[in-house]
């Protein structure tokens, strides 16, 4: 099994890769939140530290592309390749509204014939490997059939299946038949994504689809960096470890952000996944979120670390 870290904006940028992947190794691909290109320039100077080789020495990078435009994909594609890389993604999931009215990310979706001039026309320009990740639909899971049909045109490097629609942003359950219909049908080779998280929902999942040769998890391993290694028997995530990789990250942030509020926005913002960790008292994590500082932030943590389940 090949195991991927999904990409997600406003967290898993570079900083974040760097400290999960010192700590908790073992990921076989990172992506990169998504590249927006721009008509003039390809890319921001926040968009470029992110894919930056040196700021992504140690692991592998995906950068992922977000546009409707086949021009400003492929001017992306010749600046990545002057960086170093082979392979770039096409995010064609991104659910937000504002994403989607602009008929990008999901919303391309609803428009079949020009997703397929746009993909006829990056695929025939560019010799980078070529990825997408897709949902299943803009408003209803029948809409799949007709694009796996436009996808298993194109030479797909691989196709990155998450079996929502839009319109479910991240509410209801993956729909593991369009899946499964997806599986026999695509002709590149699939990576599943969506709602992994747990070791126990991972091995759920194995049982119905022994088949699978790669996966992708997000939430998961922002809730639970060490998920990769518990699936692989290398053990469960470990409170000085995990510690460990808290004090490290917020570290790293501090070194590059100017003010205690931008860095206790980033930790505030995983606390967000990380916290189910800890049970149900609600008492140390009200402290974390209301820190203003720095000082105040780390004893909240302190604090928060006490109550770490033991038999965990
Ligand atoms: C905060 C947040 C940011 C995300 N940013 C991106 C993104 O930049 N590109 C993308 O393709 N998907 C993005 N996603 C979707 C995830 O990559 C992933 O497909 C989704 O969370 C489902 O996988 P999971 O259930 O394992 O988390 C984002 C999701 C969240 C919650």
């Amino acid at each position: 099994m090949q195991y991927y870290f999904a990409p997600m904006e406003g967290i898993t940028g570079y900083i974040y890769r760097n400290v999960h992947h010192r700590f908790f190794p073992g990921i076989d691909k990172y992506f990169s939140p998504f590249l927006s290109p721009g008509t003039k320039k390809t890319m921001t100077p926040k968009e470029l530290r992110d894919i930056l080789p040196e700021n992504n020495q140690s692991y592998t990078l995906i950068p992922q592309i977000l546009t409707n435009r086949s021009e400003d994909f492929l001017r992306l594609c010749r600046d990545l390749k002057e960086y170093g890389y082979k392979e770039v993604n096409l995010n064609l999931g991104c659910p937000s509204g504002t994403v989607v009215s602009k008929k990008k990310g999901a919303g391309f979706l609803e428009y079949p014939n020009e997703l397929d001039r746009f993909l006829g026309e990056i695929f025939g320009e560019t010799d980078l490997e070529i990825s997408i990740k897709t949902r299943v639909g803009k408003d209803e899971p029948e809409e799949f059939e007709e694009l796996l049909e436009i996808y298993n045109k194109y030479p797909l490097k691989e196709l990155i299946i998450h079996p929502r629609i839009q319109t479910d942003y991240y509410k209801n359950s993956p729909n593991l038949e369009v899946f499964a219909m997806a599986l026999e049908k695509a002709k590149a080779s699939v990576c599943y994504n969506g709602d992994l998280f747990t070791a126990e929902l991972y091995e759920d999942f194995c049982k119905r689809f022994p088949q699978m040769e790669k996966v992708m998890m997000g939430r998961g391993l922002l809730r639970n960096p060490a998920l990769v290694q518990e699936i692989k028997g290398e053990g469960k995530l470990d409170k000085e470890k995990f510690l460990a990789f808290h004090d490290a990250l917020c570290q790293e942030y501090e070194k590059v952000m100017s003010g205690d509020k931008n860095v206790l926005f980033k930790m505030k913002e995983l606390w967000f996944y990380m916290g189910s960790l800890f049970g149900e008292d609600k008492k140390a994590m009200k402290k974390i979120k209301k820190a203003q500082r720095l000082p105040e932030y780390r004893a909240a943590v302190q604090e928060l670390f006490r109550l770490w389940p033991e038999n965990s």
